[in-house]
């Protein structure tokens, strides 16, 4: 453990007192440096019990010790103080499906019949600009409720789904990425495009949205069954047109869905080898659950610096089977969590952590309550090749931030005041917490729970009311 501010309290919160949107925020601040891995590696995080963040202008300012920060504030400045609550960077989903959200509790079957089943049927309606308009709004409440501040995003197969999801991403502020699902064969005729059409479609998106505001795009195709091998060609085509741009997929999720691949891929070495003869598996490569892989396919995605989404609420709920964290370790393979929604069954990422506990000790491995939200953040951040903006307090970095109520409810209250240490309030937070315990979500240093639960919540809402009122009341406090 460490408390030494990464921002120097010594030197002043300067040229700022021209500026109307610098702000202070004093909790309990915790964020990590590196992986803690299975134990709390020294110097992997920095916990600064009466901490500051300072937000200038959307940005991280500085942090560090609330009493030597604070003195070299402007006068003016508003301090809003949390109490003993915790700010932390904002949660980071590595996949999940916003056409999904409809989906979510839709079960009974494994992937191939759930896919026919449930969800084909649904991301039928994202033909329509104004259900994708709609869904997408929920979809970013629901996400932020929830405290995720980005995530790597699954359209439809309609260009439609995609302008509608980046219209309200761009108009909140957010840091997201998403892309048109490529989609040509052994699927609905209705939700297919071709190699020309949907290689093209996609082009015309990327140029559109990558790079504008914080959006990203990612070649999507969705999964190597519902794609012929000329579309994956057209895929690593854009691959390597756009460099930067990123690539999403599921691989080895299932058993009858990799048998499948086989058959349908003779001439490939492995359900990964079909990605990777594309082109497709690079540097911004996120593959969803890459559960029954073997070691030869680990090491190669680690050597082409392409990353793993373990989403276990998603494969408990359809019986897909138990991410090898161990095996993942092992072939320095990077990894983080995503929430699948809507085949997992959830968007918090605590709840998506208390899972991935769960199937570590199914495999009678660990997830450590400080990997597990490291994972959710800089873990996330660093999967994405993002981690120089988001997921970690620095200066410069982007201040979206989460606060969590340590009190949030009668049991997390309790449990976390007979906790001793950190890593035992860590595994009370994710084993009871979820979208109750984010008492805020801010983007860009702004706070973005209000709207969203005056909307939605009626009144279920009274419990939060308060807890939002004790952690967010704007100190009347000003400092000189
Ligand atoms: N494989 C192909 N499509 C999907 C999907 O929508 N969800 C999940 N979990 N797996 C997939
Ligand atoms: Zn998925």
């Amino acid at each position: 453990m460490t408390s030494a501010p990464s921002c120097s309290p010594g030197s002043p919160v300067a040229a700022r007192t021209d500026s109307p949107q610098v702000s202070a925020h004093r909790g309990t601040i915790l964020h990590f440096l590196s992986d803690p891995g299975d134990s709390a590696a020294a110097g992997s995080y920095e916990l600064i019990e009466d901490g500051l963040l300072v937000v200038a202008n959307g940005r991280i300012d500085a942090v560090g010790p609330a009493q030597a920060l604070l003195p070299t504030l402007p006068a003016g400045i508003p301090v809003i103080e949390h109490g003993d609550s915790l700010l932390m960077p904002g949660f980071i989903d590595t996949h999940i499906h916003y056409v999904q959200t409809d989906v979510i509790a839709s079960g009974g079957r494994q992937l191939l019949d759930w896919l026919e089943d449930y969800t084909f049927p649904e991301e039928r309606r994202f033909a329509d600009a104004a259900h994708a308009a709609s869904v997408a709004e929920f979809f970013l409440d629901e996400l932020l409720r929830n405290g995720t501040t980005t995530a790597l995003v699954f359209c439809s197969v309609h260009e439609t789904s995609v302008n509608a999801f980046f219209e309200v991403a761009e108009r909140r502020g957010v840091r997201m990425i998403a892309g048109k699902v490529l989609m040509d064969r052994n699927c609905p005729p209705d939700l297919r495009d071709t190699p020309e059409t949907g290689e093209r479609a996609s082009r015309e998106l990327i140029e559109r949205w990558h790079g504008r505001a914080r959006l990203h795009y990612a070649i999507t195709p969705r999964f190597a069954p519902t794609s012929s091998d000329e579309q994956l060609q057209g895929a690593g085509r854009l691959a390597r047109a756009f460099p930067d741009v990123f690539i999403q997929s599921h691989l080895a999720e299932n058993h009858a869905e990799i048998k499948w691949v086989g058959e349908l891929f003779p001439e490939a070495r492995s359900y990964l080898d079909v990605y990777d003869r594309a082109g497709l598996v690079r540097d911004r490569s996120v593959f969803a659950h890459c559960i029954h892989l073997n070691s030869t396919d680990r090491t190669r995605m680690a050597h082409a610096h392409a990353a793993a989404s373990f989403c276990p609420t998603s494969n408990l709920y359809l019986g897909s089977g138990l991410f090898d964290i161990a095996a993942t370790d092992a072939a320095g393979l990077r990894f983080a969590l995503g929430t699948d929604v809507g085949g997992g069954t959830s968007f918090s990422m605590l709840r998506t952590l208390a899972d991935g506990y769960k199937v570590a000790q199914m495999g009678l491995q660990r997830l450590s309550p400080l990997r597990a939200f490291y994972l959710a953040t800089l873990g996330g951040a660093r999967a994405l090749k993002l981690d120089d903006r988001i997921g970690r307090f620095a200066r410069g970095t982007e201040a979206d931030f989460v606060v969590l109520d340590l009190r949030a409810t009668p049991l997390v209250a309790r449990r976390i005041e007979q906790s001793r240490t950190l890593e035992e309030k860590l595994l009370v937070l994710m084993t009871l917490g979820d979208e109750r315990v984010v008492a805020q979500t801010y983007v860009m240093g702004q706070a973005t729970r209000h709207a969203v639960d005056a909307g939605a919540l009626g009144g279920a809402s009274a419990n939060r009311a308060q807890s939002l009122h004790r952690s967010h009341a704007v100190s009347p406090q000003r400092h000189p």
